[in-house]
């Protein structure tokens, strides 16, 4: 399938820093991290845990603020926009999966799918469109007949595969996946990975995906290492 960015830099971070800090303690992370994704490529970020992996997603993603660095997404940097128009690009150019899937316990599968576009939308006008896009989606993902149930009723990889149609619910560019494996066993895991790999390689996406597993890392078409707060 054409992929209409194939060419030059899509995702790129320059120097970034960031130190935690909790009372008088400091948790330096990020000791200058910088990297560059190119449009359609998929990248693995591997490293121990409390390495960092979760903190540079967040930072990628525009849901944190690094003390130093740029991230920019095309040529605009992430942290030089106001809240709203971050806001904005996370909400229609990013797609996220986490470990734990955040999925709306009182909503419905169907209606888990759809919640990025309603918050975009807002009206009931576009919601038979909408409807149809997820379930659209949640057939891809194999879970066509649990649109109707409520997260509690699937299982983890249910659950997993559910975030991940959400995530690609408003087609981002570019999706930011955190150990989306971490709670599956591995074949279940497995799964999830084919319709993760599947859903944004056949649309030509960048995909940014952390990971602890070297067969998960593996499978993207490069691997990067974070250790000591840097990128190697
Ligand atoms: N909000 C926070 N406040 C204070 N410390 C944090 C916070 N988030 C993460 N940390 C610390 O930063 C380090 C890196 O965390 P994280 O990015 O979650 O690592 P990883 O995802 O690689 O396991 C850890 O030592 C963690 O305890
Ligand atoms: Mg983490």
């Amino acid at each position: 399938m054409s992929n209409p960015a194939a060419s030059g830099l899509f995702l790129g971070a320059q120097g970034l820093h960031k130190t935690y800090r909790v009372g008088a303690t400091e948790i330096p992370v990020l000791r200058g991290v910088s990297l560059d994704v190119r449009a359609g490529e998929s990248v693995a970020v591997t490293g121990a845990s409390g390495a960092g992996k979760s903190t540079l997603l967040h930072l990628l993603g525009g849901l944190d603020r690094p003390d130093r660095g740029t991230v920019r997404l095309e040529m605009k940097n992430l942290y030089d926009l106001s809240e709203n128009a971050r806001a904005e690009i996370r909400a229609t150019r990013i797609g996220f999966v986490f470990q734990s899937y955040y999925l709306l316990p009182e909503l419905d599968v169907l209606e888990n799918v759809m919640l990025p576009a309603m918050s975009r939308f807002g009206a009931a006008r576009a919601a038979g469109r909408l409807r149809r896009r997820a379930a659209e989606l949640l057939d891809r993902v194999g879970l066509a007949a649990r649109a109707p149930h409520r997260p509690a009723e699937l299982s983890g990889g249910e659950q997993q595969r559910a975030a991940l149609a959400r995530a690609l619910m408003n087609d981002p560019d570019l999706i930011l996946a955190d150990e989306p494996t971490g709670n599956l066993d591995s074949e279940t895991g497995d799964q999830v990975l084919a319709h993760l790999f599947g859903l944004t390689r056949e649309r030509g996406r960048t995909l940014v995906l952390v990971t602890h597993n070297d067969a998960v890392a593996g499978r993207c078409d490069r691997r990067l290492r974070l250790k000591d707060g840097c990128l190697a």
